[in-house]
């Protein structure tokens, strides 16, 4: 592939030398060139600087492309979705107009199960296309990597057509993705009084086929009042440790049932949701006290605030998670259910707007911490010499925090993907 110069970018943000976990007082650090440009070789980043120090000449470049005005940011890294679904859910979004609560509509077999029915209907192509055009929605508003999990399945059949799905999009899309197998997304109705026969199901007919047509990189579980314990969440992790997929796990969502000191005990990649903490699990996810088995948490926190905005829950605590000198990544949980979007800017406007990130720190938990949760530091995340050219070319803004001040408006000009334009 040609190389390509990138001239007067009016900023140039998320520049960075060497990879790192950003953590607390870290995340307001964005370092940024002013009025830089950029050479990509191969799809990848190549060199850049300031345009009053540039080395080239304009013309030993075939492709060239003047970003005057322009701020070129490292594209979003979107760490938590359920992209793979068959049908939208708005029937239920009126129910809770009404007033019935996420737990309520899962009760009377709505919610995950919902979804499960309709996904049981829809044929792998089909869920391929339904996925696929989302995928090209959230490239368009900037996204560059992320990861899908399955957990609309739930029988042996409907889970592996759910990664098969996903293996299929890694394979066509030039976004870089990762797959989560979520079979512990809800107790099937048929398994509602047998817990131990559904966890036998994942670990002896689902697990087996996962790992030997390497279907996933994750296990996850939904570690929840209602859905699955503590307890049963480490077995289920411990069994798919067993086949080398680390855990990423749904937990304090609803409730703060002890899914944080199973995730730590587990070494999990990341924690997810974080709606419903105490002041206990805050110290804990920040590292500044140890879980009650012993281990000082090092990996990363999640933040999903759409999710909290679209169930009208409180927002994660971010101010206090940062505070308190945690790692956050900040991700869509597109799905049909609790985050009917995938828009990675509305949840960067969300973070400042509401959960009091700086502008900085949202952008940064956005896109470096999120290729961490999904482990495409070395690929992804920030503009780094070596790393894949997956840019976001914004409109003409006035300053960086402008894009989450600017909520409504759609500020992403181009976005290239691996140095091509999408
Ligand atoms: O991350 N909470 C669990 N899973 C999803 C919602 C799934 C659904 O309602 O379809 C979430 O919010
Ligand atoms: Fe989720």
């Amino acid at each position: 592939m040609a190389s390509l110069l990138i001239t007067n970018i009016k900023l140039l943000a998320g520049v960075r030398e060497e990879n790192s976990l950003l953590r607390g007082k870290q995340l307001a650090k964005l370092p940024c060139i002013e009025n830089a440009y950029l050479v990509v070789q191969d799809g990848l980043v190549a060199s850049y600087g300031k345009m009053a120090e540039i080395q080239y000449r304009i013309s030993d470049f075939v492709n060239t492309i003047d970003a005057s005005g322009q701020t070129i940011l490292p594209a979003w890294c979107d760490s938590h979705t359920h992209l793979v679904f068959a049908a939208s859910r708005e029937d239920e979004f009126i129910d809770k107009i009404k007033g019935l609560s996420y737990a309520d509509i899962a009760a009377k077999g709505g919610g995950i199960l919902n979804s499960a029915k309709k996904l049981h209907a829809a044929s792998e192509s089909e869920l391929f296309n339904l996925a696929w055009k989302r995928l090209e929605e959230v490239r368009q508003l900037g996204t560059g990597a992320i990861e899908i999990k399955s957990g609309y399945g739930l029988t042996v059949e409907g889970e592996l057509k759910m990664l098969r799905v996903i293996k299929k999009l890694k394979e066509k899309s030039n976004l870089s993705i990762k797959a989560s197998f979520l079979g512990a997304h809800t107790y099937p109705l048929e398994y509602k009084e047998d817990h131990q026969g559904y966890i036998d199901l994942i670990i002896n007919e689902m697990l087996p086929v996962i790992a030997k047509e390497k279907l996933a990189d994750y296990i996850d579980v939904f570690c929840e009042t209602g859905f699955f314990s503590p307890g049963e969440t480490e077995t289920i992790c411990k069994a798919g440790m067993s086949y080398g997929l680390k855990p990423k796990l749904h937990v304090n969502q609803l409730n703060s049932i002890g899914g944080i000191e199973t995730g730590i005990k587990l070494n999990a990649i990341s924690l997810d949701h974080l709606e419903t903490l105490t002041e206990n699990d805050i110290s804990i996810l920040g590292g500044l006290k140890a879980s009650p088995s012993g281990e000082v948490w090092r990996g990363i926190s999640s933040l999903l605030p759409t999710a909290a905005f679209f169930l009208r829950m409180p927002f994660q605590p971010a101010r206090k998670l940062i505070d308190a000198g945690c790692a956050i990544a900040l991700a869509t949980d597109y799905n049909p259910g609790s985050s009917p979007s995938g828009n990675m800017n509305l949840v960067i406007a969300m973070s400042c707007i509401q959960m009091k990130m700086l502008p900085e720190e949202a952008i940064n938990a956005a896109t470096i911490n999120g290729a961490y949760a999904m482990e495409l530091q070395n690929e992804v995340g920030s503009i780094m010499v070596g790393k894949k050219a997956n840019l976001i070319f914004t409109k003409a803004i006035p300053s960086l925090a402008y894009i989450p001040y600017a909520f409504g408006s759609s500020l992403v000009d181009k976005v290239m993907i691996n140095g091509n334009m999408a």
